[in-house]
């Protein structure tokens, strides 16, 4: 009997992920507005910089998505090389405060969505489908100072001016949106997801549960307009995914990792996918004493509009134990008790592609929709060496290994229907703002603190992957 009786479906959607405020840079440029990431300096310290105290541009900090990769101005070099891999697809977002530079103005920078009509036009061209999502952190930094972000109301109205301004601008150019970059994160990363800045002795929960409804109304608002607008389009949603393994089978543990994966992150994909909140959300808001405003004809929108398919992030699972002497381990926004079958990245993220398998097993058995992975890849120090290459076999591994486990997903009867690995070329990390944390097939030459030329080279993962899509994920070999 053959290993695999399935291998990709024809169309598989195969490319990278990016996000506007990590790679584009020219940040007042065209009129663009000031967004939550400019304030965020560079950190080494594991999600300091998310957290952000003051809308101020402090002399001596170093900001990196001011210039980022300057790939707002060098966006057709970048994209010719995609085109070069095979890509068949870019997940990219669109910077809000370009379209909406303080984001309450009641009509768009005709500059801004003027470059992102090339953008796409550039795509196009080398028949590559963009995947767009609308709001990847880039909220403008104004609605945090007027509104306080996301827990006001009113910045429901702001965001559907902005999407339904977008939807239509780009109706005949872009079939497949997300509405939120894992709106689950807003738990652990609530300046940089929701613009939500605390003061002290605030009940925290309320305010970040509430700012969670106010966008799950928003996504569902979007994905109404989206239907009205082209009833082609596919609207879906987002969230990191985790699987959280008990530590031991003490029943205890079991408990406490299957409550992690709840609230971490069903809670979300339930009210996104099925359209309403979970059972279980009950239980949480009163232990929580949170108390969720939610207006007539909410409940009926998440119901009536829920997102047409699934997608996630996949870099690591984590462990829970109630022995609290455990020692722990980093994650992308999650940490959790290290699990002693793995082994981690440069960074401590703990490398299981298995892990890959079983999260889509468990959305796919929970809401039978197409699945994308939007997410996925590692962070490493890569070298120039003396004859100015890039080895970075360890990526190849890596991304060979997770590939791998795709295929058993969809022989297991898993609908998906894309991959678009993180980041095809070098970018901004998120969680700490380093340039050293790399992940892309195309190296850029720019350091920490930002000096170098932004010279593109190819990795040697670049005609790897490269390879893969020629062969539609059937050759994943490093020769
Ligand atoms: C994801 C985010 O959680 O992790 C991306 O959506 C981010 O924006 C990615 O870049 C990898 O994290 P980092 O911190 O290594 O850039």
């Amino acid at each position: 009997m053959k290993k695999y009786e399935q291998s990709f479906p024809d169309g598989f959607l195969w490319g990278g992920a990016v996000s506007a405020h990590q790679l584009e840079g020219a940040y007042k440029q065209d009129g663009k507005g000031m967004s939550i990431p400019d304030y965020m300096p560079m950190d080494l310290t594991t999600l300091k910089r998310n957290v952000v105290e003051k809308l101020e541009l402090d002399p001596n900090k170093y900001y990196p998505s001011h210039e980022a990769i300057d790939h707002y101005n060098r966006y057709k070099e970048d994209l010719s090389l995609f085109a070069e891999m095979g890509f068949k697809t870019l997940r990219t977002s669109i910077h809000w405060a370009r379209i909406f530079p303080k984001g309450d103005e009641l009509e768009p920078n005709e500059a801004g969505l003027k470059h992102y009509d090339d953008y796409f036009d550039e795509l196009l061209k080398y028949g590559i489908e963009p995947i767009v999502t609308l709001s990847h952190y880039e909220t403008p930094a104004h609605i945090t100072e007027e509104y306080g972000g996301w827990d006001n109301r009113k910045v429901i109205e702001l965001f559907e001016r902005y999407a339904k301004t977008v939807l239509e601008r780009y109706k005949d150019k872009v079939k497949y949106w997300i509405t939120f970059n894992q709106i689950n994160d807003i738990t652990f990363i609530p300046s940089m997801a929701a613009g939500l800045v605390f003061k002290e002795g605030e009940n925290r929960y309320q305010r970040t549960y509430q700012a969670a409804h106010h966008r799950f109304v928003a996504s569902s608002l979007a994905v109404k307009a989206g239907r009205e607008i082209n009833p082609n389009m596919k609207i879906g949603m987002m969230v990191y995914s985790n699987p959280v393994y008990p530590y031991t089978c003490n029943p205890d543990d079991v408990l406490l990792a299957k409550q992690r994966e709840r609230e971490q992150v069903y809670f979300f994909s339930d009210v996104q996918l099925r359209g309403e909140y979970p059972a279980f959300s009950k239980r949480f808001f009163r232990e929580h004493n949170i108390n969720l405003e939610i207006m007539d004809g909410d409940l009926e929108l998440l119901k009536e509009y829920t997102a047409d398919y699934l997608t996630f992030s996949y870099y690591m699972s984590s462990a829970a134990s109630t022995n609290t002497e455990l020692p722990t381990t980093l994650g992308n926004v999650v940490f959790g008790v290290k699990n002693p079958h793995l082994k981690a990245s440069d960074w401590g993220w703990q490398i299981d592609p298995k892990g890959l398998r079983i999260a889509l097993n468990d959305y796919y058995d929970r809401y039978q929709k197409p699945i994308i992975i939007t997410e996925n890849g590692l962070g490493a120090v890569d070298l120039v060496n003396g004859s100015g290459e890039i080895m970075d076999d360890y990526r190849i591994d890596y991304l060979k290994r997770h590939i791998e486990q795709m295929k058993e997903a969809i022989n297991d009867g898993v609908n998906l229907i894309g991959y678009t690995m993180w980041g095809p070329i070098d970018i901004v990390s998120a969680s700490t703002g380093e340039m050293k944390k790399r992940y892309g097939f195309i190296y850029v030459d720019k350091d920490n603190d930002g000096n170098g030329t932004l010279e593109r080279k190819r990795k040697k993962s670049f005609y790897w992957y490269k390879k893969v899509i020629e062969t539609n994920g059937n050759d994943l070999s490093n020769n």
